[in-house]
């Protein structure tokens, strides 16, 4: 996820894109770049790091009354001047928010025809495709339009040239919002960019291209057809703005799952050829490997203990599952036929880091899930794959840990194929299913008014019992530490089969019980834990995809959300128990984006 600003009007544009993108950074932060117009010429600067680095690197120049400007996310190539936006080929200049999954073979095209390219990105394909297109006779926007059919995968999209004072935008999955001045055009990732220049926006449409110079703003879909899309009031403040106008930045994380899931899907399934692929992953040998081991801290540990479900029942490969801080001073049984798969949001959790460092000691592969391209473990692990959630910025994990579970149900897949224990009809069919899970997890959002009223009732408790069997024992706890970590209620997490075994001495109508119970082979034992529960005059929150008839008497709330395969079922379920902690923790007022005690980033022992 990163964030692109643009602007064409009638006064410096220097300082209205710079300021512009300061307000994005919350996007991406890796890197940043600029570009600006003046008389036929465009200046480029671009720096590793943030904003006001960029800016200190912009000493004289820069004058003019057009440019664009980016700030990175990496998602290909590592964090660097050379990787950041702007790119340009000759006189065209783009900035790219989105993912090119055939970059690959366009480069090879275009280094047939001579190009040359000075990135490791996906982005840069788009000046030079665009100069391709019209060194055969096309002109400017012509040739964008070639380009973008060129183009698979999602983008946003600006792009000027030296000749002309045109300034074109184009959306395709990523957000894109266009800001009308006077005289003057915006174009911007998100609202936030343009607080106090407008507030009349135009939100362009997968496939919108508009087309901006002095004589006016032209929308056109891709084929070149006039499109009309309304001009829209939008008065946020710029606090709102920032949340994109959630009221936490934990809110907006919840909301963006699908598109997170969504954009770590992107160039990774070939469902009509049943595979999985990692463009920054080669797995040397995979048969030696005898035993996975995955070790991680808090929400990542409890995408691990969803792993090693998926892996063992379909791979039926051993999977130890491990608590870093425990398992790097246990003196692990780790050989050199081990693979140990660290998952770390950051990627700069020190007891994480130090379990992948007691793995190399040992001669294990070590492999990193990670959302941090540039991080520790993402550059010292022998391999790495990515979650393309963005930036989280909320300390309580969400779209980090759904996209780290989406990340190791492809690997699961991907390994299944190499080692030939999933046939092809196999793997396209669990590819068709985790491509439904974005539509299912927006239908599961769809019942947040729905839980602010649950919160409300449940807000005063002091105490919770969260229950859940199988692979969603892990879902129970991921509820549980949400809960915890924001509103500071105790909650306990318990594989429901264990209630009899000591925790149903709790039981009592001041300690609600969440069960999470999906209508699987473990539903009917749910059943009776739930009657264990309604007879010592407990108070039961039932999370189901079932119509719960069999315990809707006994249960006095029911959460309900769509079904899916089992293996995914923890990224659905997850969703109600994540609003179902923020809404208490904001009826409560306490600081939910960075509660008290914690850190984003864990890294210290
Ligand atoms: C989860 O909501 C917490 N913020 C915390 O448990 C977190 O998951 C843990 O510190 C691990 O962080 P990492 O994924 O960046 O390694």
């Amino acid at each position: 996820m990163c964030g692109i600003v643009g602007y064409l009007g009638n006064v410096e544009a220097y300082p209205i894109l710079i300021d512009s993108l300061k307000k994005l950074e919350y996007r991406g932060y890796d890197s940043a770049g600029i570009a600006v117009w003046c008389q036929g010429k465009i200046e480029v600067a671009r720096h590793k790091g943030k904003v006001d680095e960029l800016r200190g690197a912009c000493k004289n120049g820069f004058e003019g009354k057009m440019g664009l400007a980016h700030t990175r996310w990496a998602t290909h190539g590592i964090p660097s001047e050379r990787n950041a936006h702007p790119h340009r080929s000759q006189d065209v200049v783009v900035v790219h928010n989105g993912i090119v999954e055939n970059y690959m073979e366009l480069k090879e095209k275009l280094r047939a025809e001579g190009d040359t390219f000075l990135s490791d990105t996906d982005t840069e394909v788009i000046p030079h495709l665009i100069k391709s297109h019209m060194n055969k006779g096309e002109d400017f926007v012509t040739a964008v339009r070639s380009s973008i059919d060129d183009i698979a995968g999602s983008f946003a999209l600006g792009i000027i040239r030296e000749e002309e004072k045109t300034l074109i935008a184009a959306k395709k999955e990523s957000p894109l919002v266009i800001g009308i001045g006077d005289g003057e055009y915006f174009i911007a990732s998100d609202v936030p960019a343009l607080i106090g220049l407008t507030n009349r926006f135009i939100f362009l449409e997968d496939g919108d291209m508009a087309v901006m110079n002095e004589d006016g703003i032209h929308l056109t879909d891709l084929e070149g057809k006039g499109v009309d899309r309304p001009v829209q009031v939008i008065n946020w403040t710029a606090a709102m703005a920032e949340k994109g106008g959630y009221k936490h930045f934990m809110l907006k994380e919840i909301f963006e799952q699908p598109r997170a899931i969504s954009d770590t899907l992107i160039g990774r399934i070939r469902e009509e050829s049943g595979r999985v692929d990692f463009e920054e992953l080669e797995l040397p040998g995979i048969s030696r490997f005898k035993r996975i081991w995955m070790v991680a801290c808090g929400t990542s540990y409890h995408a691990c203990l969803i792993g090693k479900h998926m892996i063992e029942r379909n791979l039926r490969l051993p999977v130890e599952v491990d608590i870093a801080s425990e398992f790097r001073y246990r003196d692990p049984l780790l050989t050199t036929s081990d693979m140990l798969i660290l998952v770390s949001q950051s990627g700069e959790t020190a007891d994480t880091i130090a379990a992948m460092k007691e793995g190399k000691r040992k001669g294990a592969y070590t492999l990193a899930v990670c959302n941090v391209v540039g991080s520790t473990l993402a550059r010292e692990c022998d391999g790495v794959v990515f979650t393309h959630a963005g930036p989280e910025i909320g300390v309580a994990s969400t779209k980090a840990f759904t996209t780290q579970v989406s990340v190791l149900y492809l690997l699961m897949l991907h390994m299944g194929q190499m080692l030939e224990v999933l046939d092809q009809d196999t793997i396209r069919q669990k590819i068709g299913e985790i491509k439904k899970i974005p539509r299912k997890i927006q239908l599961a959002l769809e019942e947040n008014e729905n839980i602010v009223e649950l919160a409300r009732r449940y807000m005063k408790y002091r105490n919770f019992l969260y229950l859940g069997r199988g692979i969603n024992f892990p879902t129970a706890l991921e509820g549980a530490l949400k809960l915890k970590e924001i509103s500071y209620i105790h909650a306990e997490a318990y594989a429901a089969g264990e209630m009899k075994h000591g925790p149903i001495a709790l039981i009592d109508e001041n300690m609600p019980v969440v069960f999470v119970s999906p209508h699987d082979q473990t539903y009917q034992k749910t059943c009776s834990n739930v009657q264990e529960v309604v007879s010592r005059r407990g108070n039961i929150l039932l999370c189901t995809d079932h119509d719960g008839h069999e315990m809707r008497e006994a249960t006095d709330t029911l959460l309900h959300v769509p079904g899916t395969d089992y293996d995914l079922q923890p990224l659905v379920f997850v969703v109600p128990l994540q609003m179902f902690a923020y809404h208490i923790a904001n009826l409560l007022g306490t600081d939910v984006d960075q509660p008290r005690n914690l850190a984003k980033s864990v890294t210290v022992e």
